[in-house]
């Protein structure tokens, strides 16, 4: 059965018909009662986090904000994403050389021949579906460039969609010998899908190899850095994590594309680019020119979730390629490689400055270690030949570093034959967090609300490491890329999120999956953050995600209806915590009935007399509803302040999902 047909499978009840539950007790008041003196588990910092894989250009052409796509010409069609024209008379050639056995990791540079001094030599770059280019924004454009002989000269232009020029710039006479050239503009104008031109004028050759050009305002204003509106997307969720570098990127198609970190460090001109697992993955969402360049790499990643805030989740691959795909596996006695890999990044990440690996970091420039705390051991990995390979990781890495902690794989559904065989064989191993996934319809999060609330809670934790509620493409018509986050989609999983939320001392991470997605490139959706070459949306599905992180609290407290929790009955979900870091009471209250509900919450604890709230509130009756890039706020949360007592009546709307924020002393 093929990857996309066992998502399907997953999602064929996926229903997007009208709630009913709930119509005959419109009128009723539903009694919640809040045990709000009754602190029960504790909730991890880490809860809530994200999910990054590089797939729908979410790396190369997204967060990584290098602008030129095929810098070093690796692509296996080296030309792929330039063009080249002679002007005016000019007798010019380009010739690409490859020089694998001097330098395998970046072994091909360009030749370009200037045969008389007349007219001009361009080669365009196309940029990752165009080059999003900002007015009164400044670039920096690099090259790596050798003078074999004669006098080339080298400009750069950037061009918008009409070939105008709106930015343009020369460098200094090129030398002998392989030196990095730089020069810099500003932009006049604004272009989405614009273009650049590297102009080669004068008689001779010159060698080239390594052209980029990135925008001067990256995060932090770091150089090779990261698009500053995306990683603030980010930082906005407030995540307690970062799962990276995926997803089945980490397995590769057959081993030999795999992702290996080591390849992923260091200077850029000699990280090996590899095809994108994704590139090939859906014939009907194709994109060949889909390459990791590895500009983001692991150090980089760790950077990110150190500025925001996270706590780092490497994925790792286990000896397995994808077993959607050639689920090639590295033989039982040559997976040396692969657990020196996991032993070595923990070095890297946490080592001191006088081992190789944490010496590395240090001359990057972070000599203080990141305090690396938990790995995953394969991505979404299954059967017997995934137990032998990740015991023989456990083994490793808990005689060296006891103090990481293994997340092992559940496979890739939430429940059937795979799951049931893993979960019980990863307790045995005593793993310290089982990875479920699941893709599933909005119908299932409902009825699933409840999943972890009589779990088996004696070994393993959970990480609900991969999950969104999918529905059909006949169920939403709308051909906008975005269309597939509709507000009933994120409904569903706020309202099972208050399942996770109770059950935090058994849920320990979640995740959304996945992250970011270019409405030009995508091939999976949905996604939490869409964003075209100069813009980005947040989806309602991320709104949910952020009313969770920003409201976590730092223990569960009871939230009873009936004396029972309240996870579905009258379409009604609901979970509540205590901050007592922040001093302040929290209720999660999902609507996910068509009517509007009458609540009385009563505040059984009496903590202290509450005397106001902060209600937060997303709702709109059109369960379709999404954001797009052109019409932003679709779906969007308000706020507002209201009086509070021990006894308090609220009416909630129709499909909403609310969180009441209660101040104490
Ligand atoms: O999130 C997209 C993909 O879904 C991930 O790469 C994989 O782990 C899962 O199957």
């Amino acid at each position: 059965m093929t990857f996309q047909k066992l998502l399907r499978k997953g999602i064929t009840t996926c229903t997007i018909a009208l709630a009913s539950a709930g119509l005959a007790s419109a009128q009723k008041t539903v009694k919640i009662s809040v045990l709000d003196n009754k602190p029960g588990a504790h909730i991890s910092p880490s809860m809530w986090g994200v999910f990054f894989e590089d797939i729908n250009f979410a790396a190369d052409g997204g967060l990584y904000a290098e602008l030129v796509k095929n810098r070093s010409f690796e692509f296996p069609m080296p030309m792929m994403g330039w063009d080249e024209k002679e002007l005016n008379g000019a007798d010019a050639s380009l010739l690409v050389v490859n020089r694998s056995l001097a330098n395998t990791s970046n072994p091909r540079y360009a030749v370009v021949t200037m045969k008389k001094n007349e007219g001009a030599f361009v080669l365009t770059n196309e940029g990752f579906r165009g080059m999003g280019l900002t007015k009164d924004e400044s670039y920096n454009f690099s090259i790596m460039a050798h003078a074999v002989e004669g006098d080339v000269k080298i400009k750069v232009q950037a061009v918008n969609e009409k070939n105008e020029p709106i930015g343009e710039a020369s460098l200094d006479a090129v030398k002998g010998g392989w030196n990095t050239y730089r020069t810099s503009f500003k932009c006049t104008a604004t272009a989405a899908k614009g273009k650049l031109n590297v102009i080669f004028e004068g008689k001779g050759v010159v060698e080239i190899d390594m052209l980029s050009l990135f925008p001067q305002h990256t995060w932090k204003q770091r150089p090779n850095g990261l698009r500053a509106d995306l990683v603030q997307k980010l930082a906005d969720l407030h995540p307690g994590f970062v799962r990276f570098p995926g997803g089945c990127i980490v397995e590769g198609r057959e081993l030999a594309n795999r992702y290996q970190w080591k390849k992923t460090v260091g200077d850029i001109a000699e990280r090996q680019l590899i095809m994108n697992r994704w590139n090939v993955e859906f014939s009907y969402r194709n994109a060949p020119d889909y390459y990791q360049s590895f500009g983001l790499g692991f150090f980089e990643y760790f950077q990110l979730c150190e500025d925001i805030g996270a706590t780092a989740l490497p994925i790792l691959n286990c000896g397995m390629a994808c077993q959607y795909n050639s689920a090639e596996v590295a033989s039982l006695n040559q997976t040396d490689e692969y657990i020196q890999d996991a032993l070595d990044l923990v070095e890297f990440a946490n080592g001191s400055t006088s081992t190789k690996w944490g010496g590395l970091r240090a001359s990057l420039g972070h000599p203080a270690p990141f305090n690396l705390k938990m790995v995953g051991i394969g991505n979404e990995q299954w059967g017997e030949q995934y137990l032998e390979r990740y015991k023989l990781f456990a083994a490793a890495m808990k005689q060296k570093h006891p103090e990481i902690k293994l997340v092992a794989s559940a496979g890739p559904g939430p429940d059937g034959d795979q799951f049931d065989y893993l979960t019980k064989v990863m307790r045995q191993e005593k793993a310290n967090l089982i990875d479920e996934h699941y893709y599933r319809s909005p119908k299932w999060f409902l009825n699933n609300a409840a999943r972890y609330d009589n779990y088996d809670r004696k070994v393993s934790k959970v990480f609900a490491g991969e999950y969104a509620a999918h529905i059909m493409d006949e169920d939403q018509k709308d051909t906008h890329a975005e269309s597939h986050n509709t507000w009933w989609a994120a409904l569903s999983e706020a309202a099972f999120m208050t399942g996770l939320e109770r059950n935090a001392d058994m849920v320990q991470l979640a995740s959304y999956a996945p992250l970011l997605a270019h409405v030009d490139a995508w091939q999976w959706r949905p996604d939490l953050i869409w964003f075209n070459n100069l813009q980005s949306v947040a989806t309602p599905n991320y709104y949910v995600q952020q009313l969770f992180s920003t409201n976590k609290g730092t223990r569960v407290i009871p939230a009873l209806a009936d004396g029972k929790v309240l996870a579905g009955q009258d379409s009604l979900y609901c979970s509540a915590t205590v901050d007592s870091v922040n001093n302040r009471i929290i209720i999660k209250l999902i609507n996910a009935a068509e009517q509007s509900k009458q609540i009385s919450f009563d505040m059984t604890g009496k903590k202290s007399a509450f005397k106001q709230a902060t209600w937060t509130k997303i709702a709109t009756m059109n369960k379709l509803a999404f954001n797009s890039i052109d019409n932003p706020d679709v779906v969007k949360p308000v706020s507002q302040k209201m009086k509070w007592s021990n006894k308090q009546t609220v009416t909630i709307e129709p499909l909403s999902a609310n969180v009441f924020v209660l101040p104490y002393r």
